[in-house]
């Protein structure tokens, strides 16, 4: 059963009932055996049953390694991009503080997600006045962008920390094979594993988000529990009742009657990192061949006045996906003073939480009206529970959104495309 997420299906029952996915049923039950079936796709559902496998080792070694870094260093460098990076970005952002704690959340920085030049020089400035220590993220091993930022960082401690330099550096590479594993073993680095099964999108359970979470101090434990917990409604829950087919089913539906678009709306500046996951998540595995709602994210009520406007009164190809969250664990109750001025009276004695669900009701009410068809996953309880729940539940209604439209939803051809561009260029 899922502990904290709620779908609430009620604002776009204009456009999608209960009989429209009753009339889906058969494409919706070939989906689940497709997507349960470990022979189709072989190779690539590794994450699917991941929750619920026993993963006491890789936690030990997890562990182990983040309390060296935590011990040796008050700065981490995470080296990775895409599905090396988003997912532990997301992570940190969402269980972490908005503000700096450098012991904790903040102490970890990422690099390697982009080829500027001015953020690597900046960087290396930064660190001169700390104690580094470095992860580089790659699956296959030679992704330009971490490659390249991976050699100046790995020179640099070098260069500061000599032979021990060996100590600060932990690659998470393909269990076996690729450059960065050879090159990692070479130097004598500690080396943990991305399960061959398991592509970049959906590996934020593995060692490739849980060593970023473990070394910012975050609970490791208890997000994996949640994953386990999402894991298990997935398995219990029939289709017609069932959360994730239930959304896989109104975006499908809803793109074929002519919506293209879909926004994440997050409320919580906390949550935006974890829209941009998901919008990876969506975009690689169902934008192909020719088909695939386009993924994007707008943070309310900040957008609401830029884009708001746009998605107000634009022509009809939206829907927006509201993530409304509630951090359960956090004494967060911010209360407005009685004294306000006299056009402020009205909101005396009130507090941003009441605020906050007077905006999501009030702005989902408006564009429903408008005609944005809106659903709401709505999350209330610890942090933790909510990320492991939450990236389960996306990866599953992905993967079953993947079949409905007759995609793969574990390759990203695309993405290849361009590397090879580059490296032909290059070479
Ligand atoms: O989801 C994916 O597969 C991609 O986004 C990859 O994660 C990304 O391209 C980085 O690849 P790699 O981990 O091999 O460096």
């Amino acid at each position: 059963m899922f502990i904290v997420l709620q779908l609430q299906l009620a604002p776009v029952d204009h456009w999608f009932q209960e009989t429209h996915m009753q009339n889906m049923i058969g494409q919706l039950e070939l989906a689940h055996r497709l997507l349960w079936d470990m022979n189709v796709h072989k190779g690539n559902k590794g994450w699917l049953h991941w929750p619920a496998e026993d993963h006491k080792r890789l936690l030990e070694q997890v562990f182990t390694i983040a309390n060296q870094f935590r011990q040796m260093s008050d700065v981490t460098v995470v080296v990775g991009i895409g599905g090396s990076y988003l997912g532990a970005r997301a992570a940190l952002s969402m269980m972490g503080s908005s503000f700096p704690y450098p012991e904790d959340v903040d102490r970890i920085l990422f690099a390697g997600n982009q080829l500027s030049s001015q953020y690597m020089t900046d960087l290396l400035r930064y660190l001169d006045d700390h104690e580094v220590t470095l992860v580089v993220i790659s699956k296959s091993g030679g992704t330009l962008e971490p490659q390249v930022a991976f050699h100046v960082l790995r020179d640099y401690l070098e260069e500061r920390y000599g032979e021990n330099s060996k100590e600060r550096i932990c690659a998470i590479t393909d269990e076996s094979k690729g450059a960065l594993n050879a090159f990692a073993r070479l130097k004598g680095y500690s080396v943990l594993p991305i399960p061959r099964d398991i592509g970049g999108r959906y590996s934020v359970l593995t060692a490739v988000g849980l060593l970023p979470m473990a070394i910012a101090g975050l609970d490791v434990d208890e997000v994996m529990a949640s994953a386990a917990d999402a894991y298990n409604a997935m398995r219990s829950t029939p289709i017609m009742t069932n959360p994730a087919f239930m959304y896989a089913a109104l975006r499908h539906f809803l793109y074929m009657r002519g919506f293209t678009t879909e926004v994440m709306v997050t409320y919580e500046p906390q949550v935006a990192h974890f829209a941009a996951w998901w919008q990876q998540l969506f975009g690689e595995s169902q934008g192909k061949d020719g088909t695939g709602l386009f993924p994007t994210t707008l943070q309310y009520t900040t957008d609401l006045h830029s884009m708001g406007q746009y998605v107000q009164d634009s022509r009809k190809f939206l829907m927006e996906t509201v993530l409304d969250v509630h951090f359960a664990d956090e004494i967060n109750t911010v209360v407005l003073p009685e004294d306000l001025d006299e056009q402020s009276q009205y909101l005396a004695g009130k507090t941003f939480e009441e605020l906050q669900d007077v905006a999501v009701e009030s702005v989902v009410a408006a564009h429903v009206n408008a005609g944005v068809p809106n659903v709401v996953v709505r999350m209330s309880g610890p942090k933790e529970q909510v990320f492991g729940e939450l990236v389960y539940f996306f990866e599953f209604a992905c993967a079953i959104g993947g079949y409905l439209a007759g995609v793969n939803p574990f390759d990203q051809p695309g993405v290849e495309a361009y590397k090879q561009e580059m490296q032909s260029r290059l070479r």
